[in-house]
């Protein structure tokens, strides 16, 4: 008998630590593992499944670093006590949970700096909002939202990224996770059932479509954004993409690809997502967004959550009128849309040019950041190249060819430093790439980001030190005071 039920598909490309991590993750949210439960050891856990140890490890690291299990010497690795709310999931693919491990350098991607929302600035305008409100705006709005609000977005997109929006097609939502989960539904019943993503691409999402009954499939991406011909060659109608600003690569779509995905869309007849949630934050001088290129095959999709902050849920679609009826019909049945009072604030807070100086300095302050890093890692990892152009949340560090990525990763904890290689990013397990490391630089301090450099710097070293061939002798003692080692991660775990 297995000391764990776990299922995993040694026929499907995903990955067996992702399948291993998902699925204790599923058993501990379900409470059919309850917190202090003590799971096998990771050699026990690889010799039921028939995988390497390496990789029931992986999975252990993973589910410890989201919290979900806590590896302590002597007592083996247990369920942490996690607040499943009464057994439904808590946490959405879309979002990594929380490692609340003292000292640790929490570098994945997702993370905004939220000590830097301008919080006075938001009381003024949400103050505005209620001391003004009418009696009409205090009852229920349209779903879409109110009127004046979706008037002063249509503005704002127009004016900032050149976004064609007549206000009637701007409908406001919980943030992007809301709007795409709108539109999944608007071509579910439009009976199309596949939505093509970025590979490499954002994880959660995907796993956020597939949990809405629609199949992702990967289209990959080079240094010029999306790969058009090979989207071609899916059969796909539908495509998420990431224009101004890839992620998690930075690279920004060039104007042959713009122009050729639009074509695309026009010939499938199909419909294209702009995810625009960081373009505002991308370096440098931002093309028009994709939407103005093609307003009738394109829905452009913007979000708040990196510009003031994930918690205020405030996001926007504007939508293809021929495929507006559609999305209103879902909202329909989904919710009577979002707080006045916050709508409200917004229309202030942008119409008084609050959203304009923030985002300024908020832009000139993550450049900042992010020049330290880079410079913090060519001297303290100086053969690692920093890949993207349009960095405006995450850095794509490219690391010497011939490095283990999962190796680094596991180094890189060992000193504390939490952060996903390129392979986190990948679907399609059998590919080959170049190793990477893709390090947010949005969420921390420049000083905390320059001691990560380091940190990075010496995780390197201990690699170049301990080539993969040898990587699975027995654990070293490890010396007093010395960064939490893969050793002792071992220790604990078993
Ligand atoms: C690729 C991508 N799109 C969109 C978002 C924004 O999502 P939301 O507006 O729901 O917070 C994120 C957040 O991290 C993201 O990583």
């Amino acid at each position: 008998m297995p000391h764990l039920q776990i299922s995993i598909d040694r026929d499907s490309s995903r990955q067996l630590a992702g399948q291993i991590r998902d699925s204790v993750k599923g058993a501990i949210e379900r409470r059919r593992l309850a917190p202090g439960t003590r799971l096998p050891s990771t050699r026990q856990l690889a010799a039921d499944l028939g995988v390497s140890r390496s990789v029931a490890v992986e999975a252990y690291e993973q589910l410890c670093a989201e919290g979900y299990l806590r590896a302590r010497r002597g007592a083996g690795t247990v369920v942490a006590d996690v607040d499943t709310g009464g057994g439904s999931p808590v946490t959405s693919p879309l979002i990594a949970g929380a490692d609340g491990r003292p000292g640790l350098l929490d570098l994945r991607t997702g993370a905004t700096d939220v000590s830097l929302f301008p919080r006075r600035e938001w009381l003024a305008a949400v103050s505005d909002a209620i001391g003004n409100a009418s009696l009409r705006d205090l009852g229920y709005a349209p779903p879409s939202g109110l009127p004046q609000t979706r008037q002063v977005l249509a503005g704002y997109l127009g004016r900032v990224c050149a976004v064609e929006a007549a206000p009637e097609c701007v409908t406001l939502t919980a943030g992007f996770a809301q709007g795409l989960s709108l539109l999944c539904q608007t071509l579910l019943r439009r009976g199309i059932r596949e939505l093509a993503v970025e590979e490499p691409g954002h994880p959660g999402q995907r796993a956020f479509i597939a949990s809405l009954g629609m199949t992702p499939v990967s289209a990959p991406v080079d240094e010029h954004g999306l790969r058009v011909d090979a989207l071609a060659r899916t059969g796909a109608r539908a495509v998420l993409v990431t224009p101004a600003c890839q992620f998690p690569t930075g690279a920004r779509m060039s104007p042959e690809r713009r122009q050729a995905l639009v074509a695309w869309a026009r010939e499938v007849d199909g419909l294209v997502i702009e995810d625009d949630f960081d373009g505002a934050l991308a370096f440098g001088q931002r093309p028009p967004a994709l939407q103005s290129l093609a307003p009738e095959r394109v829905v452009y999709a913007g979000s708040a959550s990196k510009t003031l902050a994930p918690g205020l849920r405030l996001g926007w679609l504007v939508v293809p009128s021929a495929v507006l009826p559609g999305v209103e019909a879902v909202r329909a049945t989904v919710d009577l849309g979002l707080s006045t009072i916050d709508q409200l604030a917004l229309a202030r807070f942008i119409e008084n040019g609050q959203l304009d100086r923030h985002v300024r300095a908020l832009r000139a302050h993550l450049r900042r950041r992010q020049e330290a890093f880079e410079s913090a890692l060519h001297d303290h990892l100086p053969p690692a190249r920093v890949a993207n152009v349009a960095a405006g949340l995450q850095t794509y560090v490219r690391l010497p060819p011939g490095l283990d990525e999962a190796q680094m990763v596991g180094a890189a904890f060992r000193r504390n430093v939490l952060v996903w290689g390129g392979a986190h990013y990948r679907h399609d397990a059998d590919a080959t790439h170049a190793p990477a490391l893709v390090v947010n630089h949005a969420g921390t301090t420049m000083s905390r980001l320059v001691e990560a450099a380091q940190h990075l710097g010496a995780a390197y070293l201990d690699c170049a030190a301990d080539p993969p061939a040898r990587r699975e002798r027995p654990a070293r003692p490890v010396r007093a005071g010395r960064a939490r080692s893969r050793a002792q991660f071992l220790a604990h775990c078993d």
